[in-house]
């Protein structure tokens, strides 16, 4: 699909005054939102459905879990819970059960996911009747809710992830036990309170020695972040059929996201590999200024002032200017990594 064929229905503003989300949908026909507050969809133009599978279910490789196995999974970020449905029910077909905690500011994108046929329509009945619960039951004071067709589990904590994740780190005690981490917040320039470093070393904390934070982030300051954080990098190549399927091929050609683990990451260069090693170019770019990562000391500040703060440092940096990486490697025609393309409006 084109970016013109995108389907949009008006999001006026909510009652509140704060600005509403737009129902659209991607190449995949499957249902997405835009948000007019960040001025960002929620999923790139290949659909969220294609995107949940091809940057975070894929990478998971599942397959390496057997069957009867209980897997912790923290989604940063749940939104309309597109990534855990998909992560759910591949999962499911694998024998293999899930303990989701979620993450997320506002419940709007979930309510009104829900309120779409179509949306319900792309899941399994157990699948929309966890969604319901999570909803209906919405707010951390609920207990673990049971989907109805298998023993996998979700709990959602509502607000601010920054103050939620401490609660998964102490009271929860998920330090150290997660085996996955989604991250799917807005891009790190509309959204950096989530790419700051100490954001990621936070959610790094969460992860078992071979656990694997995946996010579709590709941009120098996250990966660097990441590794300042202790984690191994591991690029998440585009399908080979890229070209084909993503309206958007002049974008981040050189990959989908990144996976990060505090092990070794079992990587291959054949083109169907889940994940493969970051290639010259992309470590190149770590030592650019676009590799200058976002700070949040304090866990509170605002967009604009962990911004201005980056330019500060990127000024004053030592490192040499992104601009010149991107005329050695030819990607002057291509949008910014650490701009969020994909999901750029359409
Ligand atoms: C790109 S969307 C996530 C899409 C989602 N993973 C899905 O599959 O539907 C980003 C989400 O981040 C949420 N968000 C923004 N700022 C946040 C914050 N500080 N803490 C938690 N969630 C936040 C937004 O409400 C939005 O639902």
């Amino acid at each position: 699909m084109t970016s013109s064929g995108c389907a949009a229905e008006a999001g006026p503003n909510r009652p509140d005054g704060t600005p509403g989300l737009r129902s659209r949908s991607g190449a995949d026909g499957s249902f997405s939102l835009w948000s007019e507050h960040f001025g960002e969809g929620f999923h790139g133009p290949i659909g969220a459905l294609s995107e949940a599978r091809a940057k975070f279910v894929q990478p998971a490789e599942l397959e390496r879990f057997s069957p009867g196995q209980r897997l912790v999974v923290v989604d940063v970020c749940f939104g309309l819970g597109t990534n855990s449905a998909a992560l759910l029910e591949a999962a499911s077909g694998r024998g293999l059960t899930l303990q989701i905690w979620g993450l997320e500011l506002d419940p709007q994108p979930l309510r009104q996911a829900l309120a779409s046929e179509p949306f319900r329509r792309q899941w399994q009945p157990g699948t929309v009747a966890l969604f319901r619960s999570l909803l209906e039951h919405g707010g951390w004071s609920q207990g673990d809710i049971r989907s109805s067709n298998q023993d996998s589990t979700a709990r959602l904590l509502w607000g601010d992830a920054r103050s939620r994740l401490g609660d998964l780190l102490e009271r929860q005690q998920l330090a150290g036990r997660c085996d996955l981490v989604l991250l799917d917040a807005f891009s790190p320039r509309r959204c950096p309170e989530l790419w700051s470093l100490e954001f990621l070393s936070a959610l790094a904390r969460l992860l078992r020695p071979d656990g694997r934070l995946l996010t579709y982030c590709c941009a120098a300051a996250v990966r660097r972040s990441l590794q300042l954080a202790g984690l191994q990098l591991a690029s998440i190549p585009p399908p080979p059929q890229q070209g084909a399927a993503d309206p958007s091929p002049r974008i981040a050609p050189w990959s989908y996201g990144t996976a990060a683990s505090p092990s070794l990451l079992p990587i291959g260069t054949e083109p169907d590999s889940p994940l493969r090693p970051l290639t010259a170019m992309e470590i190149e770019h770590l030592g650019t200024r676009a590799a200058e990562p976002y700070r949040d000391p304090g866990g509170q500040a605002v967009a604009a002032a962990i911004l201005a703060a980056r330019r500060r440092a990127q000024a004053a940096s030592g490192a040499g200017p992104t601009s010149a990486w991107r005329r050695r490697w030819g990607l002057e025609g291509h949008t910014r990594a650490s701009a969020k393309p994909p999901r750029q409006p359409t």
